[in-house]
C-alpha cells in the first residue's frame, strides 16, 4: 500500500524570475509532489514569475512594502494566508525579510532556499552574486543549495536538505557557479518539500 503523504497548501513568495517556483509547479503537475500551490505573493508587480501561476489559475497577491506600516504589511499577508488555508510558506527568491508576525504565526512552516552550503556563506548581504563570489574567493571545493526553515535571523533556521556540486577550481567563476547551483536548486527545493510531506504524513 502507498505510504500516506501529507499534502501542503503552499504559498510561494517571489520577487523576480520565479524559476524555482516554476520547477515546483512542474513537480506538482507531474505528481512528484502531493502538495498544491494555492497562493503566490510578491512585493513586485513586475515579477516575471507571476506569469506561471496566473496561467494555471493560481491566486496571486502583490503587496508593495512602501506606503504601509509593517503591521499593515503583515496583516494583509496573514489574512490571505488564512483565507487560502496555507500550511507551508515557500520563499523562492523573495527579497524582503519576512515580518516577525508572519514568522511567529507560521513558525516551522516557512522554508527558504539559499544558493550555498549553509551555515557557511549566509547572513545579511549574502544573496545573489555576492554568495558565489565569496565561495570562489574562499577557495571552496564544493558548493550547492541549502533548503532550511526560516526564523527571525537571516539563513539561520534548521537545515532540511542540501545538494552538493564540485567546483572546478581555477575555472569556475561566480557566474558559472551561479548557473550550476541554480540548476541544482530546482531539484533540491522539491526534494525538500517531499521530505516534509513524508515526515509529516
Ligand atoms: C535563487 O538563487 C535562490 O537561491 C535565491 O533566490 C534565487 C531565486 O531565483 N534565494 P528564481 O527567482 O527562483 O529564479
Amino acid at each position: 500500500m502507498d505510504k500516506y503523504l501529507k499534502s501542503f497548501n503552499i504559498a510561494a513568495y517571489i520577487s523576480g524570475s520565479g524559476t524555482n517556483l516554476k520547477a515546483i509547479l512542474d513537480n506538482v503537475l507531474s505528481g512528484f509532489l502531493s502538495s498544491k500551490v494555492k497562493l503566490v505573493i510578491s512585493n513586485n508587480e513586475e515579477a516575471v514569475g507571476l506569469g506561471f501561476p496566473r496561467e494555471l489559475g493560481i491566486d496571486t497577491l502583490v503587496i508593495k512594502r512602501t506606503g504601509i506600516t509593517r503591521d499593515e504589511f503583515s496583516k494583509i499577508q496573514l489574512d490571505s494566508l488564512q483565507k487560502h488555508d496555507i500550511d507551508l510558506i515557500v520563499l523562492a527568491g523573495y527579497i524582503k525579510k519576512i515580518t516577525p508576525k508572519v514568522v511567529d504565526k507560521y513558525r516551522g512552516k516557512i522554508i527558504n532556499i539559499h544558493p550555498a552550503l549553509l551555515p557557511k556563506f549566509g547572513g545579511k548581504g549574502m544573496y545573489g552574486k555576492n554568495v558565489h563570489e565569496a565561495v570562489i574567493l574562499a577557495g571552496e571545493s564544493q558548493s550547492g543549495p541549502t533548503v532550511h526553515f526560516v526564523d527571525e535571523i537571516y539563513d539561520n533556521g534548521e537545515i532540511i536538505h542540501q545538494k552538493k556540486i564540485d567546483i572546478d577550481i581555477g575555472n569556475d567563476t561566480a557566474e558559472t557557479l551561479a548557473k550550476k547551483v541554480l540548476q541544482l536548486e530546482y531539484l533540491a527545493y522539491s526534494e525538500a518539500i517531499k521530505i516534509l510531506e513524508e515526515e509529516r504524513g
